[in-house]
């Protein structure tokens, strides 16, 4: 049988070089048990009564699925106790998270999308989880205020994501690379398969939701319409094109084998300015890009860079292999900014 490393086995090595602290290593494990509960009732589908709407709405003022409900609680429950956090927030929750006043406070601040994809849930189609670590600027027995979850995305500690497809995956950055490691079903454990994950510089795949056309800038219109040219237009070569419609699969696959993402500004979602959420979507999915060599922009701004001024706050976003994240951030340059 071949000997795999497992995730236990990866973070104490993490642990030993300096590149997390006893805290954080429990804080990862913390995570991945949580997601490994996420995975199982996913599987489990209708089985489990897990698929349909909750009835409810978040603080967007989006329906909430059963699964986004279960998740945020499994995800909130399992991190409450360990002591390595001293707040949580969530998509799925309007204000900051405090840790209940019997358990004792760490040093972390943790905040996630706890169900990726939802419109994919019903349909049997992947869906994932995302998740960004923070230190808490506070001192460690006061309850941490929104404002201390308002820091650019560079001061992530760690950022990750579990991807729930054919195969559940658990992507993870500690600032080191980027690190996937595969669930083991019948062992109950993640197993490290893919280090030093890279994303290549050139790619001839991008993913938009290309219904949005009438809504775009002319940047982002420039640029598509070029890639759709293909061999017949300036980019001199044909360009395919995905969109699963959950983020985390669109990045997992730019993550695996190349490609642009992209959910621009555009004048449908220009009043909340943008349709993914910094904190807890752009933010750690930049951070696992730029760590694998790619790039993460809104067009004008490295996302990394932007200074959060709410908690749920939404940005543009466009990431991926470098050379088109540059080009797309060229155009956005070219004084045609507007639509
Ligand atoms: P969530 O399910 O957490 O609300 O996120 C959905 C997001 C993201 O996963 C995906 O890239 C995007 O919404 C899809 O949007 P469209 O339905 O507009 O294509
Ligand atoms: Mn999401
Ligand atoms: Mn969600």
């Amino acid at each position: 049988m071949q000997h795999r490393v497992s995730l236990t086995q990866f973070l104490i090595g993490e642990q030993r070089a300096g590149h997390v602290s006893p805290d954080l290593r429990l804080l990862l494990e913390v995570v991945a048990r949580a997601v490994k509960a996420i995975g199982v009732t996913i599987s489990k589908g209708a089985l489990a009564g897990a698929l349909g709407e909750a009835g409810t709405e978040n603080v967007q003022g989006e329906a909430q699925k059963k699964l986004d409900v279960i998740a945020n609680e499994i995800l909130l429950q399992a991190n409450e106790w360990g002591g390595h956090l001293a707040a949580m927030a969530s998509e799925e929750v309007e204000t900051v998270h405090q840790i209940p006043f019997d358990y004792p406070k760490g040093g972390y601040l943790l905040l996630f999308d706890p169900l990726d994809g939802s419109s994919n849930i019903d349909i049997n189609v992947t869906v994932g989880t995302i998740f960004s670590v923070l230190r808490n600027p506070q001192e460690k027995d006061k309850d941490p205020s929104e404002n201390d979850f308002l820091q650019p995305g560079r001061e992530q500690v760690a950022a990750g994501y579990a991807i729930y497809g054919p195969s559940t995956q658990l992507v993870l950055t500690v600032g080191n690379g980027v690190h996937a490691f595969t669930l083991d079903r019948e062992m109950g454990g993640f197993l490290y398969t893919h280090p030093f994950m890279t994303v290549p510089e050139d790619t001839r795949e991008y993913a938009i939701n290309a219904s949005n056309i009438r809504y775009w800038e002319s940047p982002v219109r420039r640029y598509i319409t070029e890639l759709q040219q293909g061999k017949d237009g300036p980019r001199g070569a044909d360009f395919n094109m995905r969109w699963v419609a959950s983020m985390v699969a669109d990045v997992h696959r730019v993550l695996t084998r190349g490609g642009i993402f992209l959910y621009p500004l555009d004048e449908k979602c220009r009043a909340q300015g943008g349709k993914l959420r910094l904190m807890y979507e752009a933010n750690p999915m930049a951070m696992l890009i730029e760590q694998a060599g790619g790039a993460a922009t809104t067009g004008r701004e490295r996302i990394l860079d932007v200074v959060p001024q709410r908690l749920h706050q939404r940005v543009p976003v466009i990431l991926g292999s470098r050379s088109e994240v540059a080009r797309v951030t060229s155009y956005h340059g070219d004084g045609a900014a507007s639509a």
